[in-house]
């Protein structure tokens, strides 16, 4: 049987790292996908695996990486779209978005729908990398308008981002299931990474102090744990579509989370912010 091949996001440091390496070593075929051009060089050629460029701070960019990916690809098993974190308050991309929307949720949109053939001819898996911390700080979107919400604060724009990840899940399952495509929506835990490094916010010296060697935080290899099961496994065997994991256990996300109508909103206003690159 040919390898199942894996398009990973994010590749080029922490948890995407991790996934890449363990799934090379499960005998996949990658595509690694990272801003940082020396070190996605580096586990490129660490694993023998093409990769990739982009910076998902412009849809120009992931537009270009889709062309790429398409014409490298002719199959793609599962996606994996784990780039994101944490950006500099009200920070805006040269699209006019709110950076931390825009990497987290927009560009892993656009990229979906740039390879969207791609996955359904595939009956690929899409896992998207969200966070717990779409509970305590994605309160604040509303449908139809959610980037209002996210100007404010580091905060809030990365939880209302995180919980785009598991709406945009939900419709993509809603959307797509039936034509063969799987979608699941993953917290990794919280995971000793480079996670919001370049940010003030006090999170950052959880993962980068002494305080990361607490038995609550995991590992970069321990966080991609879940990724990967999920990527292995066969939706509707070993996992739901539509699903948010946590540990490789379904988990209950937040009631906005669950609402229908914010994941239909959220998709139509997406669909918006990409509209020039479809
Ligand atoms: N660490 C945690 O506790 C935790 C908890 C819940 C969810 N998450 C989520 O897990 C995912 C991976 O984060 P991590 O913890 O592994 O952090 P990380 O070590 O900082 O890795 C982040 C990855 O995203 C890429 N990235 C960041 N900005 C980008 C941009 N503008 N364009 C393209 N790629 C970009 C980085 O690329 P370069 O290195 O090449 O710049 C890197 O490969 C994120 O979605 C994060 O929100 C993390």
């Amino acid at each position: 049987m040919p390898a199942k091949v894996a398009v990973i996001t994010g590749a080029s440091d922490g948890i995407g790292e991790q996934a890449a390496i363990k799934l090379k070593a499960a005998g996949w075929q990658l595509a690694a996908i990272g801003r940082n051009p020396e070190r996605t060089e580096a586990l490129g050629q660490a694993l023998q695996t093409p990769w990739y460029i982009a910076d998902f701070s412009s849809l120009q960019e992931v537009s270009a990486l889709a062309v790429r990916l398409r014409h490298d690809w002719p199959r793609i098993d599962a996606l994996i779209n784990n780039a994101g974190g944490m950006f500099p308050r009200g920070k805006k991309t040269r699209d006019g978005h709110e950076t931390t929307f825009q990497v987290n949720h927009l560009a892993h949109f656009l990229l979906t729908r740039l390879l969207m053939d791609r996955l359904l001819s595939s009956r690929a898996s899409v896992i998207n990398t969200s966070s717990m911390a779409h509970r305590p700080l994605g309160f604040l979107y509303r449908p139809g308008q959610p980037e209002k919400a996210f100007w404010g604060s580091t905060h809030l724009a990365y939880g209302n981002a995180k919980l785009a990840n598991i709406l945009f899940t939900r419709e993509l399952h809603r959307r797509y299931h039936s034509q063969g495509l799987s979608a699941a929506a993953v917290h990794p835990g919280v995971v000793a990474t480079s996670f919001s490094r370049n940010t003030l916010s006090p999170m950052r010296l959880l993962y980068d102090s002494a305080l990361s060697r607490l038995p609550v935080v995991k590992t970069s290899a321990q966080g991609a744990d879940t990724l990967v099961r999920l990527a292995q496994g066969t939706p509707g065997i070993d996992w739901v579509s539509g699903g948010y994991y946590s540990g490789f256990r379904q988990a209950v996300p937040s009631r906005m989370a669950k609402s229908d109508a914010a994941a239909r909103a959220l998709w139509k206003m997406s669909e918006k912010a990409v509209e020039g690159f479809l």
